[in-house]
């Protein structure tokens, strides 16, 4: 499969990072590209190594793939840069020249915004004042920061190249299908379309190039910040059931919902999925931790994929059994 593109389908932190890092082990894949921009906490957990990365593509596990971060990211070159020293990717990493900048007034008008921060409950990373800039035209670009300069690429013309040529590509989401601006549940989402058409237009990749859109769901849904959670659980509720989680990026705690079938064929549509990931199946059905086997899942968590099969039309190819890359069950 070419070129794949993987986006979350509820509100962020599925396990889109666990996902990609496995993907990119087993197809040896030669190029990953991300947009978005820092608010994204991806975690990546391999040989017990565990990485929470905000701008590197999760793919940086498998050393032969190159990594490029498209022109619609929004860039914060502190970040970025520490990240690249962390993960140690130096030489094989690749930022467009268009990409536009996150500077410190950026992140002091999300944080002093009450609206932002306190209303909305964003991650106080500065992505919502500096694409305001972007789309007034005074935002500053990748090319005009000297310390960007030796990492500067033009992201389209080597994605569309690769592609041409037949080599693997995967293209890689931040946040979730319900958090996009336009799909949402606005006010309260982020600030840019986070589906897997936006997503190709942020790095520079028209729908033909697409073989496969894989969407990823968690077992149960979180969410971070203000909003609509549908079915959400008390935090006591939650505690009693495993599902509590903090967030990569603040720290903060997830809230917690019951896997919801409307929302999720609603997220099938919009990104016109074409497979299926569920992640933490273990934390649902603890005997299956670790395995990659689906004989051994118990015939309620068999029960509960083909559930999402039938009502959502669209093949589960992968199932999460746990944090590691290889805590996988691949049924493809
Ligand atoms: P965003 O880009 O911020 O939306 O994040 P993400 O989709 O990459 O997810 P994130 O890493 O923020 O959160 C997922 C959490 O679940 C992380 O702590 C992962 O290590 C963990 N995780 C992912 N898949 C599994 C799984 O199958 N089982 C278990 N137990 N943990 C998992
Ligand atoms: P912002 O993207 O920082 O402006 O935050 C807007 C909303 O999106 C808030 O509810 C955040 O909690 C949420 N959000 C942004 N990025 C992520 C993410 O990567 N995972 C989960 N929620 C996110
Ligand atoms: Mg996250």
């Amino acid at each position: 499969m070419p070129c794949s593109v993987v986006v979350g389908g509820f509100w962020g932190d599925e396990g889109k990072g666990k996902i990609v890092s496995y993907l990119a082990l087993r197809d040896k894949v030669d190029f990953a590209v991300r947009g978005g921009s820092i608010n994204a906490g991806h975690t990546v957990v391999i040989h017990e190594m565990k990485y929470s990365l905000r701008m590197i593509p999760g793919a940086f596990v498998y050393e032969k793939c190159r990594l490029l971060i498209g022109p619609g990211a929004n860039v914060f070159p502190k970040v970025f840069i520490e990240e690249v020293e962390k993960t140690g990717v130096r030489g094989r990493v690749g930022l467009d020249n268009q990409c536009s900048i996150i500077e410190d007034q950026h992140v002091s008008r999300d944080r002093e915004s009450s609206f932002l921060s306190k209303q909305i409950g964003t991650t106080g990373s500065g992505v919502g004042p500096a694409l305001e800039d972007r789309v007034k035209r005074v935002a500053r670009l990748a090319k005009d920061i000297d310390e960007l300069k030796p990492f500067l690429a033009d992201v389209p013309g080597e994605l569309n190249k690769a592609l041409d040529d037949g080599r693997k590509v995967v293209v890689e989401g931040t946040q979730g299908t319900f958090l996009s601006l336009f799909h949402g549940t606005y006010p309260y989402c982020t600030g840019r379309d986070t589906t897997a058409s936006a997503l190709c237009s942020e790095v520079g990749i028209g729908p033909t190039s697409v073989n496969n859109v894989l969407l990823v769901f968690k077992a149960y849904m979180t969410r971070v910040g203000a909003g609509y959670l549908p079915g959400e659980l008390p935090e006591k509720e939650v505690i009693k059931r495993g599902w509590a989680e903090t967030g990569t990026v603040t720290g903060r705690k997830r809230r917690a919902a019951p896997f919801n079938f409307d929302l999720a064929q609603r997220a099938v549509s919009l990104n016109g999925a074409t497979s299926l990931a569920v992640t933490k199946f273990d934390v649902l059905f603890p005997t299956c931790s670790h395995t990659d086997r689906y004989d051994d899942l118990p015939n309620e968590a068999k029960e509960f994929v083909d559930q999402i099969e039938r009502r959502l039309g669209v093949p589960v190819d992968l199932i999460g059994t746990g944090p590691e890359a290889t805590d996988i069950i691949d049924r493809r």
